[in-house]
């Protein structure tokens, strides 16, 4: 029996590799997206009500160090309108996940992350 010839059995390879990422995409918009939407840690922070003002202590205390004292920026970005380039959901992703080294991965109590948002809020 003769095997396909090569040019059609890579246009088979590629159709089966395209219908294997659009699998993963789906995959993981169906399932990642709304886990992450509807994780319990960011759902409880949010329904706290954060004080700006314990919020700066503890920005102080654990990032001042690379955002400068008054979030100016040093080794991290100003954090002034940082509540205009990214929501809550992000924000809070940014400050627990540790997805942006060297920023390490903090897990503050979900009110000292309220407050930490608001504190964030306050930067215009
Ligand atoms: C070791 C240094 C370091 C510390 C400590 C740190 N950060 Fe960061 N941070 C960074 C760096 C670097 C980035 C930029 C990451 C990137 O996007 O590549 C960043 C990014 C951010 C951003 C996103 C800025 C933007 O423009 O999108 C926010 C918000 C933020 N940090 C908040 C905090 C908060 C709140 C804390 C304290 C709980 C903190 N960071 C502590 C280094 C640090």
């Amino acid at each position: 029996m003769a095997a396909p010839p090569t040019a059609s059995r890579r246009g088979l390879i590629s159709a089966l590799m395209l219908v294997a990422a659009v699998c993963v995409a789906v995959v993981a918009l169906v399932v990642l997206l709304p886990a992450a939407r509807s994780d319990p840690y960011t759902r409880s922070t949010l329904q706290l009500s954060g004080s700006g003002e314990r919020g700066e202590q503890l920005f102080l205390i654990n990032c001042a160090g690379c955002h400068g004292i008054a979030a100016q920026g040093l080794v991290g970005p100003n954090l002034h309108g940082v509540n205009s380039r990214k929501n809550n959901r992000q924000l809070i992703q940014q400050v627990v996940s540790g997805r942006t080294p060297p920023m390490p991965r903090f897990q503050p109590e979900p009110q000292a992350m309220a407050d930490l948002l608001a504190y964030l809020h306050t930067l215009t």
